[in-house]
């Protein structure tokens, strides 16, 4: 692990949670059971409409906590109402590891918005004290799958919008006891989330 990520790590008290025996995903399995995403989510998880994020190249670790999470209304996500309650674990693991299996589309940006975004994305606020975006999600807009930090580069900007502006205002809360991205959302103006968003969604 590099210092800086390291040293975000310790300010923040975020800590990797040892892997307990977690059930094992099967991609195969996965994309039979993916037939009924694929609406919203597009066949291959690369979405065409920007309210609906894309799942293609998603981290499988972060994929499987967000689909507990929103079956267990930890996350609320009105337009799956449902949709998962029929589903075990392991069905949910089975989803995780189609998606991640999956190549990832890219976006444009807007290049009025440029660079903007990109000073916050790599260099964060340091006047105050909000931490660089490529500490936890990698330069490249990758993330760290084994980490279950979520990959963001390529996204709809509109989707990035959406969940900066729902964690800022304590919409969206499932990011932990620590609430990480709940604290940096909070440093972030309606400016920035729009800059931020479309830098991400040209990122890859
Ligand atoms: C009717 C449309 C619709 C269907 C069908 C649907 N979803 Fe979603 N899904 C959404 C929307 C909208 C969001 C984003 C909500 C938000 O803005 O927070 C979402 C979010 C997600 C997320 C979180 C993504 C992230 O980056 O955090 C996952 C994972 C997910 N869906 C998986 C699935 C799976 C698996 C299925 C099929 C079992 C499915 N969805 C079916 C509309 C749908
Ligand atoms: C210290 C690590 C860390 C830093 C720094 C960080 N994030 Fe995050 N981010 C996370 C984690 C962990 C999650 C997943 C939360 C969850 O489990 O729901 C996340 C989730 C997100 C999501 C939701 C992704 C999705 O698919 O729904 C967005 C958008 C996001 N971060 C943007 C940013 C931006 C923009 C910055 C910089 C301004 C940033 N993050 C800085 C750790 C970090």
């Amino acid at each position: 692990m590099n210092t800086l990520l390291a040293s975000l790590l310790l300010t923040l008290g975020v800590c990797a949670p040892a892997l307990a025996a977690e059930p094992v995903g099967n991609a195969a399995a996965g994309q039979a059971k993916a037939m009924v995403c694929g609406a919203c989510h597009g066949p291959d998880g690369n979405s065409a409409a920007g309210n609906f994020p894309k799942l293609a190249g998603q981290g499988e670790r972060y994929l499987l906590k967000q689909l507990r999470e929103i079956k267990d209304n930890k996350r609320i996500v009105l337009e799956m109402t449902g949709l998962l309650a029929p589903l075990n674990d392991q069905d949910l693991a089975d989803l995780a590891a189609w998606y991640a299996s999956q190549k990832a589309s890219t976006g444009m940006a807007d290049p009025t918005l440029v660079s903007r975004g990109e000073a916050l994305f790599r260099g964060g606020k340091l006047e105050d004290g909000m931490p660089a975006c490529i500490g936890c999600h990698s330069p490249d807009g990758t993330g760290n799958a084994p980490a279950g930090f979520p990959r963001l580069g390529g996204q709809h900007a509109d989707y990035i919008k959406k969940q900066l502006t729902a964690f800022r205002e304590a919409e969206r809360v499932n990011d932990g006891d620590t609430m990480v991205m709940r604290s940096i959302a909070a440093k972030l103006s309606n400016k920035d989330i729009e800059a931020l968003a479309q830098y991400i969604q040209g990122l890859h």
